[in-house]
């Protein structure tokens, strides 16, 4: 069984896997409209929230969050220094993302993710760890790069196990389609890197072919690469690892 759910029914997540993520139906992301890429990523829909992550989001969003707006950010404002910034798309329950903030605290983190359990349990752990260098938007990901990110801004972009859609017919809703690829990769400082990871050997295959053929990026490695140091283990991967799934990590940078 490949770790990696997708969407079982026309635009239901499945239940009961990590990957079927969701958030209050009503949110501001709702809705198929982007001119980018007319088909969203992500289904939203009621997640299940603990007390405690309602809690973090009515008072530690206001702290660590951003709200979404169309307007390009000014990170030495955000965060407060000027820092090279790496950001994290569909950080999931966001234990990679505080992982590699507190591991490179001269770094500062944009993380996007749409799903409010998700949102709510990293802003826990930045409240616990005391994680200064970590802010979060919730929102669609495609619209935050459109509208937010200055061209040439990021040091780096992480895309971890991002939702398969494993389906024929979904494939067009998979986050890494080559415009967004290309989006992403205008946003990336010259030498700036895009790292992602999939254990759904198709997608991989398809990433490797849409980040190749984007002609600002170049593969660091021939094919894959090895996982680096910096991507901590997640503990669905190595419940993945120990049943013999692959899991594939791409790193592309910026020429
Ligand atoms: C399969 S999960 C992976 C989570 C985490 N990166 C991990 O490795 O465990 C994919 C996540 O991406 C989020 N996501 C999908 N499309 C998104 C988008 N357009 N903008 C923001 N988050 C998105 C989903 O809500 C989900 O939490």
């Amino acid at each position: 069984m490949n770790t990696n759910g997708g969407p079982e029914g026309e635009d239901a997540p499945k239940r009961g896997t990590r990957r079927a993520r969701g958030s209050p139906a009503g949110d501001a992301a709702s809705g198929d409209t982007h001119p980018l890429r007319p088909v969203r990523s992500f289904v939203l829909r009621q997640g299940r929230m603990s007390p405690a992550q309602h809690r973090a989001l009515d008072e530690l969003l206001p702290r660590y969050g951003v709200p979404y707006a169309p307007a390009p950010l000014d990170f030495a404002r955000l965060f407060g220094r000027r820092a090279e910034v790496v950001l994290e798309i569909g950080f999931g329950m966001g234990e990679t993302t505080a992982a590699i903030a507190a591991a490179q605290p001269q770094r500062d983190f944009l993380a996007v993710e749409v799903h409010a359990p998700g949102v709510g349990a990293l802003l826990r752990r930045i409240e616990a760890t005391g994680l200064a260098n970590v802010r979060i938007v919730r929102h669609d990901a495609v619209e935050v790069v459109d509208a937010m990110i200055p061209e040439g801004s990021l040091a780096g972009i992480h895309v971890y196990f991002p939702d398969p859609w494993p389906k024929k017919r979904h494939h067009k809703r998979r986050l890494l389609s080559p415009a967004f690829v290309h989006a992403l990769a205008r946003r990336l400082a010259a030498g700036g890197y895009l790292h992602a990871a999939t254990d759904w050997e198709d997608y991989a295959q398809q990433m490797l072919a849409t980040l190749a053929a984007e002609p600002l990026l170049a593969n660091t490695a021939a094919g894959y690469a090895p996982r680096p140091p910096w991507r901590p283990l997640t503990k669905f991967e190595q419940r993945g690892v120990k049943l013999g799934h692959g899991v594939y990590d791409l790193v592309f940078r910026r020429q």
